[in-house]
């Protein structure tokens, strides 16, 4: 059996590792590292100095998997385009699997944030093993998301008492807050999406390169700071060639 760990490493703190984390980075053989667009530099570069900073048994072997391209942002047919995207990644990494880590051997995944969310690492392996062409066993090791670094940095609640909280991509928000959620966090924003919807009688919480050194962080009354914030984010995307964001939208009253 080919055993794989699904290691969440934080969205860009390096203190954000756990302790579990960082001891598995002792556990694996081979690491299987994903190579994709703009941001994959310094992506690549954070996740090869955890394991150099908490791995003692020697360098692992690594190899490369080089995403296919991504096509949906024009494609008519988004969840086709999506699905023919993930049949191509998941051919290649089991070939990968197949031809670079042996029989009784582990390799690794370092996953951004936690690999519960909006990570399609996760399932492709879980599909990998679920198909048993190769014998693979899999384990997840949880991490810290985007959306804790962001409620910790803004120190506030991510629910409000007993109420629901919703996440999601920003795709899905256009048309404004969904309907009977007060507080909606929003992820995967290549559009700056807040500062199109109606926005009053509702606070934003924002926050690009969170634990990074180039963090940032704007809140207040959508109303007065959508325009402020899509400007530094402009601003911010222009200097380092990409952006991460992440934003909790909260009705007040
Ligand atoms: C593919 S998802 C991966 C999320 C990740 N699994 C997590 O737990 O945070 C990428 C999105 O996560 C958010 N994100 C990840 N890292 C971030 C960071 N350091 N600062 C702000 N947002 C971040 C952004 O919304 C980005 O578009």
């Amino acid at each position: 059996v080919r055993r794989i760990l699904l290691i969440g490493v934080g969205a860009g703190d390096p203190d954000h590792l756990t302790l579990q984390a960082a001891r598995a980075m002792n556990a694996f053989d081979v690491l299987f590292a994903v190579t994709k667009d703009e941001a994959t530099d310094e992506l690549v570069a954070f996740r090869r100095e955890l394991v150099q900073r908490h791995r003692s048994v020697g360098a692992p072997r690594t190899v490369e998997l080089a995403d296919p391209p991504r096509p949906w942002r024009d494609a008519p047919d988004y969840p086709a385009a999506v699905e023919a995207w993930r049949t191509a990644r998941l051919a290649r990494w089991e070939q990968a699997i197949r031809d670079h880590l042996g029989d009784g051997e582990c390799g690794a995944f370092l996953v951004w944030g936690d690999p519960s969310l909006y990570e399609s690492t996760l399932t492709i392996v879980a599909q990998i093993a679920l198909r048993g062409e190769l014998a693979v066993e899999y384990d997840v090791i949880p991490g810290i998301s985007s959306v804790h670094a962001l409620t910790a940095r803004h120190r506030i609640p991510l629910n409000r008492v007993g109420r629901a909280v919703q996440i999601t991509p920003a795709r899905l928000l256009a048309g404004g807050m969904p309907d009977g959620v007060d507080d909606v966090v929003v992820m995967l924003d290549a559009q700056q999406t807040f500062a199109s919807i109606p926005a009053d009688g509702i606070d934003i919480y924002w926050g690009a390169y969170l634990g990074t050194p180039d963090e940032l962080l704007l809140s207040g009354p959508l109303a007065e700071m959508a325009v402020e914030i899509a400007r530094v984010r402009s601003e911010a995307r222009d200097r380092k060639g990409w952006i991460f964001d992440t934003y909790l939208l909260r009705r007040t009253g």
